[in-house]
């Protein structure tokens, strides 16, 4: 009698960025830069911006039902919503994923956000891995959603030409029909990590109950995004390698392993830099920052997605995807495709 053996694996993932795509040139009409110094020191050419009736609900439920279509399910297979974002629908409540829940007309699941800022759909792999290992669901839908245009200060060129708009999704399942090994996709545990000494280093200072907004008093400036960009750099540097090392000797496995590692896409340098202290060939780290600048949360599945369209992956291929971001948080999976 054949066993049949169960693993948590990723069954399917999907997209979706809005319409409205800005070149470096534009921005260099509103603020004192230009294309060749947004270039040069970042890798971005193109971003893409929400329009003004768009929230990141909206850009997750596009996301979301593209990820649903391509794993061949209905929304009430679903039985928990997950949404990574620092940039959501409404401050603090309710949470984003309850809003995508209703749009995708997902009926008996559970639904909750995660904040870990750009290292977000990282972290919601590895919660969504547990909960299905541990039986308590058996299909997760994981998206990472942003709109990060609406927390920029449009007047500090050190951080408003960096990002952009985006959702991407996965969802995470128990797969169990699948004949071998190697035709079965399976994520293995996770490396995360937090340091929270660097909270400020990259932030919204003002607006919270630590630092509450007083209308009148508090400057717009300090509600918006604000950065320690250096100190972000080398923060990120570090931790990319120490990440892909852990997954590769928790796991007895080489670079050479790896079919592609899937960097969140904050800046080409930073993911150059880890490479070269790595000692590891950079053109297996796949870059698609260029289009979409760094979409936080969102940019390792729109980047996934993209791997995917493109027939870039096939059954068994070993993707390592590597995060960092606000919190500070960090963190990696790794994922036989
Ligand atoms: N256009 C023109 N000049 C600029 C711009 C710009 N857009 N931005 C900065 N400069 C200038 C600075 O004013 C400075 O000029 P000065 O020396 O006359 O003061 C000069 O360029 C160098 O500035 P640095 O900040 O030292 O530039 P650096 O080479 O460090 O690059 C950058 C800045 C791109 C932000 C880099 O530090 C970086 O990538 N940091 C990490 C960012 C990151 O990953 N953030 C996302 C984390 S994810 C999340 O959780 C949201």
């Amino acid at each position: 009698m054949e066993r049949i053996q169960s693993s948590v694996g990723i069954s399917g993932v999907g997209a979706h960025v809005p319409e409205r795509r800005v070149h470096n040139d534009e921005l260099a009409g509103i603020m004192d830069t230009t294309d060749e110094w947004i270039y040069t020191h970042t890798g971005i050419r193109y971003r893409h911006i929400a329009a003004d009736n768009e929230a990141a609900s909206d850009l997750a439920a596009r996301a979301g039902r593209h990820a649903l279509e391509q794993a061949g399910l209905e929304p009430d297979d679903i039985d928990l919503v997950l949404v990574a974002t620092s940039t959501p629908d409404y401050p603090g409540l309710p949470s984003t994923a309850c809003v995508v829940q209703d749009k995708l007309g997902i009926s008996r699941a559970g639904a909750m956000d995660l904040v870990a800022a750009c290292t977000g759909f990282i972290y919601g792999i590895e919660t969504a891995r547990t909960f299905v290992a541990a039986g308590a669901a058996r299909h997760v839908l994981v998206i990472g959603s942003e709109v990060y245009s609406r927390i920029l200060n449009w007047e500090d060129r050190r951080t408003a030409v960096l990002f952009g708009d985006g959702a991407g999704a996965a969802v995470v399942s128990t797969l169990e029909n699948s004949p071998d090994e190697r035709g079965r996709s399976r994520i293995l545990p996770a490396v995360l990590g937090s340091r929270g000494s660097g909270a400020e280093s990259l932030c919204r200072l003002h607006g919270g109950t630590r630092h509450q907004y007083v209308p009148g008093v508090t400057p717009e400036a300090a509600t918006l995004l604000q950065m320690e960009g250096r100190k972000v750099y080398n923060f990120a540097v570090s931790v990319i390698v120490e990440v892909i090392q852990d997954l590769l000797n928790q796991n007895d496995l080489t670079f050479d392993d790896i079919t592609y590692v899937i960097p969140h896409q904050a800046n080409t340098r930073i993911v150059t830099a880890a490479a070269r202290r790595g000692d590891w060939d950079e053109s297996r780290f796949f870059m698609n920052i260029e289009e979409y600048g760094n979409t936080s949360a969102a940019s390792i599945p729109i980047a996934l997605n993209e791997l995917n369209e493109k027939g870039l992956l096939s059954r068994g291929d070993l993707l390592l995807f590597v995060g960092f971001g606000s919190g500070l948080t960090y963190g990696g999976n790794l994922v036989y495709w």
